[in-house]
């Protein structure tokens, strides 16, 4: 007997729920995922139209800490799916709530304000912390507006977990380096220089994206000298050294509109995660010379297929049928949604 494609069962499933099932994707998700979805987006977008999503059901093909917040802030009665409920975000494991609970008293305890920011690539338990906390959530896409907002609300600004978007956020708002500091975590905060974590205005949690931080400027170099005339663009997870070699950096939206605007007969050269890169050098293929700085792959993403999309398609239907849970339904904890909430609301409503 003949299995059926992966392709015609995703299909059968969708057919069923018509309207009720909306199966959203990031732009690193892999072409055989991606080719499925109703909505793609980068972090902002994605949350954006999940909250006005009228599904009974999304499914969310990204990592966990995407679908834990589309499970936020979806409206009531939409159940948020993620096809590899282990697929997590290996950055957003650098920041654990307790430490920044630690962090934050230990910054606070002089007396100063400390407004919490955090990216969207962070667990929900630490976007519950930020809320207790009076600060707010922010993504590549609108980092500068929500670090010029933080700013303007304590004495000092504590971005986490990654210090790549914080500084690269820094610089374009022209703080200078004298006044960021990026914190020594270790030992529940017991190592935090304390005479220079008062004078600092942006200070920043040590965290990175592996994906990102795999390029360099001798690569930009390298490149340029390759290809004359060449333009690079990258996304701000990279080193400020990149993002300063680069012409122009942004999320993965910004990158997209970036090659969409690009004159014909151009070479572009890409540093973010390799399945967007590829999907943009496909695209453009007619036009455009699109490559990547190095082709770096997030694991995390990856860890989405197309069988573990059907699979969780067919649990979904199987749910749906017996009245249970399917096991990859993103579950809420209760005490952490309204300050959770709360961190991502702020960032929607101040870049509204
Ligand atoms: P964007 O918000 O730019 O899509 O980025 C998400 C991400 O995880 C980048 O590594
Ligand atoms: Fe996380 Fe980096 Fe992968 Fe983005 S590319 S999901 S930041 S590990």
């Amino acid at each position: 007997m003949t299995e059926r494609p992966l392709s015609d069962s995703i299909e059968a499933v969708r057919r069923r729920f018509g309207g009720d099932l909306t199966i959203v994707g990031h732009h690193y998700q892999a072409e055989e995922v991606i080719r499925h979805t109703d909505l793609r987006g980068d972090s902002l977008e994605l949350a954006r139209k999940c909250a006005a999503l009228d599904s009974r059901w999304i499914m969310f093909c990204g990592v966990y800490f995407m679908a834990e917040s589309a499970a936020l802030l979806a409206r009531p009665g939409c159940e948020v799916h993620l096809p590899e409920p282990s697929a997590e975000c290996s950055m957003a494991m650098m920041s654990p709530a307790p430490l920044l609970d630690a962090v934050l008293g230990k910054l606070s305890a002089t007396g100063r304000k400390i407004v919490p920011l955090a990216y969207v690539n962070s667990t929900l338990a630490v976007k519950a912390v930020v809320g207790r906390h009076g600060g707010s959530v922010c993504t590549s896409a609108n980092a500068v507006t929500m670090l010029r907002w933080a700013l303007g609300r304590g004495d000092a600004v504590l971005f986490l977990p990654d210090k790549n978007l914080g500084r690269n956020t820094a610089d374009r708002l022209g703080i200078p380096q004298r006044e960021c500091h990026v914190l020594n975590i270790r030992e529940q905060g017991g190592r935090i220089d304390q005479d220079v974590a008062d004078r600092a205005k942006l200070l920043l949690w040590p965290g990175f994206c592996s994906i990102h931080t795999r390029f360099a400027v001798r690569q930009v170099e390298r490149l340029r000298a390759e290809n004359p005339g060449a333009r690079v663009v990258a996304h701000p997870e990279c080193t400020p050294e990149v993002v300063a070699a680069a012409d122009a950096a942004g999320s993965t939206s910004f990158i997209i509109r970036y090659a969409d605007e690009m004159p014909d007969g151009g070479t572009l050269v890409i540093g973010t995660e390799i399945n967007l890169v590829e999907r943009l050098a496909e695209q453009h293929r007619h036009r455009l010379h699109i490559l990547p700085l190095v082709e770096s792959a997030c694991t995390h993403m990856a860890q989405t297929t197309e069988e573990r999309l059907a699979e969780a398609l067919d649990a979904l239907a199987e749910s749906a049928d017996m009245g249970k849970a399917s096991p990859f339904l993103v579950r809420i904890d209760d005490d952490l949604t309204i300050p959770a909430r709360k961190a991502l609301e702020c960032m929607l409503a101040v870049c509204s």
